[in-house]
């Protein structure tokens, strides 16, 4: 029957949901997810600074562009180049990763926006809506990595359309046949549960002191092994220990 409420469908026709399973690229990991994560889904990688959130994202396109795949590093947080070498400290290399580096170019401190006219997110929004687009159907990764969602908080305008951004995004992103990996920092003047409810998977990254700690907080359509795992982080790159 149809309806005159487009959201409403009886069935999603181009999704097909599969039990197959996508490596993290990272030691120790795809066993506590039951053999990795879901194809098409969206997973929130979250820990405060200096946690390991990038050095994540970085083992997961890696690791899809050796099996062949086009993958795509959305970047906000940090340019192109410093990705790469940082990357290479890791012994992994960015060459087959696509980088849209979304960081303000050092001439932007040079020319003001009108920012006395519209605000900062009104401004910025949209061209960062459309070059992420666009990278998304030109190089129809089938692995993104974006880096950080708080960086994209700021760039809207209120929590309800950060959310609408938030989600079409995945949706986007799905509908091109990728998986996605969101990163975002722990904060206490930017709470991240919205996105947290919104993802389908979390995985909480935390240092103390000298150790790392990794945990799944959740998984949809999945079991995992719950509880608190060991990292490492050497030249060699991540890896989880269950710990
Ligand atoms: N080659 C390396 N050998 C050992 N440890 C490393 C190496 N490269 C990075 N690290 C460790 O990883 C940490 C950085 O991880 P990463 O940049 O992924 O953190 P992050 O969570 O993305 O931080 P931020 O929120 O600031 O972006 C560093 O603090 C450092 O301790
Ligand atoms: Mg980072």
């Amino acid at each position: 029957m149809r309806t005159s409420f487009p959201a409403l469908r009886k069935r999603p026709k181009e999704l097909t949901f599969t039990r197959a399973r996508i490596s993290t690229g990272i030691l120790g990991l795809d066993d506590i997810l039951k053999g990795g994560v879901l194809p098409l889904r969206s997973y929130l990688i979250r820990g405060k600074p200096g946690t390991g959130k990038t050095l994540f994202g970085f083992h997961f396109l890696v690791k899809g562009a050796a099996d062949g795949e086009p993958v795509l590093f959305v970047s906000l947080a940090e340019p192109d180049a410093q990705l790469r070498f940082e990357a290479s400290t890791l012994g992994l290399t960015l060459d087959r990763v696509s980088i849209l580096d979304l960081t303000p170019a050092p001439k932007t401190f040079k020319q003001l926006p009108p920012y006395d006219i519209f605000s900062p997110s009104e401004v910025e929004r949209e061209p960062l809506l459309q070059q992420i687009a666009r990278s998304i159907e030109i190089i129809k990764p089938r692995r993104i990595f974006f880096d950080s969602m708080l960086h994209f908080r700021y760039a809207a305008s209120d929590t309800f359309q950060f959310r609408r951004i938030v989600q079409s995004f995945i949706r986007f992103a799905e509908q091109h046949g990728a998986t996605a990996l969101l990163s975002s920092e722990e904060s206490a003047l930017f709470p991240d549960d919205d996105l947290q409810f919104i993802c389908d998977g979390v995985i909480h990254l935390e240092l103390h002191d000298d150790e790392r700690i990794l945990t799944v907080l959740k998984f949809r359509g999945s079991d995992f092994r719950p509880g608190r795992n060991i990292v490492r982080v050497t030249s060699n790159g991540m890896e989880v220990r269950a710990g």
